[in-house]
């Protein structure tokens, strides 16, 4: 098996924010292009449900996520684009890993023992508003990454456990049943840039710091003109490296722009020029991609086929793969 075969999925909830721009959805769509890799992206939006009980939300952002990255220049002649729910095989084999996956295994799962954690430290009862599908999360995502045999799975830090549990799912199952699954790597990018927030923090929908990658100009501008700045008046040197202006400017700017930028802020570039250079920065980079983004806003019926036909693509590998492992483990027909 020397095929590589990138796949990850993305959590409906929540609205894209420059933050998820430059440090998941520029990257990957660049890494998509590469004809020898072939690759699986998802909305995964029954692991959205862990977290969020809002149907209008999980809905509406399902919508926003799947425009968003269409409107990026997602090539879905690609890329296999598709919604976690339209792959029923997923949810089946779910079940089928559920039955041999063992409890201790979940139990130390860092998203359950951190809430239990919680409770105890709250008083709680430690299960206090641990819902089964919190507690089997990690099953759930085997099941996206083993259902196409995924090789490399790009990840997050804080995911990293979740793709050492699927590689012990997988070798458990291929134990007992036979040689179904690949066991996937995690892949995580150590050059990924994390984006600051408008307080200077990581930007992040849970610390509410976020800049909307899609709001209209007037929007984009207001919220750069909130980025935490310090007092030094106009004429005064700033400090790029201690500054999210700049930070956010690095990551749009090209060497040169920000050798630029670097020389007005010893300059004493006055803090309301350099967020209007920011400001007209990102837009120019971003304006066409909103025009797309605003129109498919417009026609969900375009984006629900372009998702149709990703299922589609998706089930011709899953349907087949789930058939074997019916038959290894024992349900077919009389
Ligand atoms: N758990 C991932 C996250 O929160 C999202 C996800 C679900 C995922 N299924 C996956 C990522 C499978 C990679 C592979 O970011």
């Amino acid at each position: 098996m020397s095929n590589k075969r990138v796949l990850t999925g993305i959590t409906t909830t929540g609205t894209p924010h420059l933050g998820n721009y430059v440090g998941a959805i520029r990257p990957a769509i660049a890494a998509s292009q590469d004809d020898n890799v072939e690759s699986y992206l998802f909305l995964a939006n029954l692991h959205a449900l862990i977290k969020c009980s809002d149907p209008a939300q999980i809905h509406q952002s399902t919508k926003e996520i799947a425009a968003t990255w269409l409107a990026c220049g997602l090539d879905t002649s690609k890329t296999v684009f598709y919604r976690q729910s339209d792959v029923p095989e997923i949810s089946e084999l779910c079940w089928i890993l559920n039955c041999m996956t063992a409890k201790g295994l979940m139990n130390r799962a860092h998203a359950y023992k951190a809430a239990v954690d919680k409770n105890l430290e709250d008083g709680e009862d430690p299960d206090f508003a641990v819902t089964m599908g919190l507690y089997s999360y990690p099953v759930l995502m085997a099941a996206d990454i083993l259902m196409f045999n995924a090789t490399h799975v790009p990840v997050g830090q804080d995911q990293i456990q979740h793709i050492e549990m699927a590689r012990d799912i997988a070798g458990r199952f291929n134990h007992h049943f036979g040689q179904l699954f690949t066991q996937p790597e995690a892949v995580v990018e150590s050059h990924v840039k994390v984006l600051s927030g408008l307080d200077g923090r990581k930007m992040s929908k849970s610390y509410n710091n976020t800049i909307p990658l899609f709001s209209t100009e007037k929007q984009l501008k207001k919220a750069i003109n909130k980025i935490k700045t310090n007092l030094l008046e106009p004429g005064e040197p700033k400090d790029p490296d201690d500054s999210t202006v700049f930070q956010i400017w690095q990551a749009f700017a090209s060497a040169e722009q920000t050798a630029e930028m670097r020389q007005a802020f010893a300059d004493g570039i006055a803090w309301g020029e350099a967020k209007k250079q920011l400001f007209e920065l990102i837009n120019t980079e971003i304006a066409p991609a909103r025009e797309r983004y605003n129109a498919l806003m417009e026609d969900s019926a375009q984006v629900e086929a372009v998702l149709q036909e990703g299922a589609k693509k998706a089930r011709e590998y899953s349907a087949d793969l789930l058939a074997k492992v019916r038959k290894a483990i024992g349900i077919y027909a009389l």
